[in-house]
């Protein structure tokens, strides 16, 4: 089982539903590629704030999402009543889900069940819970993208952080993810997407943007502040963005390059 307190800590920490919504065009792409839903029980693990719950109750699915922090759980059921979309959002864990098995047509979880500490037990609890010939959709970190450069980073300057949060390693490459999922029955398919950017006018608003926004990042200032590591940490990010600026010299442009994993339960 997961530590709830310790997960529910970090995400409610810095502001991830406003980094969530960056996000959104990854739950798109995952659902255009997953094909029609009208009617499919339908779940999101590691909903957050429901970006792709919400995408899949538009596009008429009947959607449970479940999460472990509360917070952003009473964001996802904000976001459903504004729209009037009927979503069961539920307390759960990646690694141990309340349902019996085969009980949902599609399984999908955006950048979530990666973050449940044995990956082997989340990707079995998902496709456990996977109806024969039901459809998997998951989006994750590569290990050679921004996202996993900026969280090893952040981890460099954190004494005694051990391994990077970013994208534990079944997740973050195709080798590993069809070493997760096909022994559990679950055949894949795994796209390199590229069209998710963050935006800034220059570094310093990008330094703010991971000071202030990034989820768990306060409280490992912390422990960065008491070591005095937060001048080279900035260097380091500054370095970073310098190397995946696609920007031309016209603001700071960062592609952040994502998984994009479908499948289907053969067995
Ligand atoms: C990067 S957010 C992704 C949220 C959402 N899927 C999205 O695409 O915006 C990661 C989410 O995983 C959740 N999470 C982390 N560990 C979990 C676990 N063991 N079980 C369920 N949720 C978990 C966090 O609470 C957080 O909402």
């Amino acid at each position: 089982m997961s530590d709830r307190a310790a997960v529910r800590a970090e995400w409610s920490d810095g502001d991830y539903p406003s980094v969530g919504e960056r996000l959104l065009p990854a739950a798109e792409a995952l659902l255009e590629r997953l094909g029609p839903l009208d009617g499919a029980d339908l779940l999101d693990v590691a909903t957050g704030t429901g970006n792709v719950a919400l995408a899949a109750a538009r596009a008429g699915a009947r959607v449970v999402g479940v999460d472990l922090t509360t917070e952003l759980l009473e964001v996802a059921r904000q976001r459903a009543r504004s729209e009037g979309l009927a979503v069961d959002f539920l307390e759960g864990d990646a690694e141990a889900l309340e349902f019996e098995e085969d009980r949902f047509d599609v399984v999908v979880s955006t950048f979530g069940a990666i973050f449940a500490p044995r990956p082997a037990v989340a990707a079995g609890e998902l496709a456990r819970v996977l109806t024969p010939g039901g459809r998997l959709g998951l989006t994750t970190w590569p290990s050679d993208g921004l996202v996993a450069a900026m969280g090893a980073a952040i981890a460099r300057h954190v004494p005694d952080a051990g391994e990077p949060r970013a994208t534990p390693p079944p997740w973050s490459s195709e080798a590993g993810l069809r070493e997760l999922f096909e022994p559990r029955g679950v055949a894949l398919e795994v796209e390199r997407r590229t069209d998710l950017v963050w935006r800034f006018a220059d570094a310093a608003q990008a330094l703010v943007f991971v000071e202030e926004k990034l989820a768990g990042f306060r409280s490992a200032r912390a422990a960065i502040d008491a070591a005095g590591r937060m001048p080279a940490l900035r260097e380091d990010l500054r370095a970073q963005f310098s190397e995946w600026d696609a920007g031309g010299g016209d603001g700071l442009l960062l592609p952040y390059d994502y998984l994009l994993v479908t499948g289907t339960k053969t067995g």
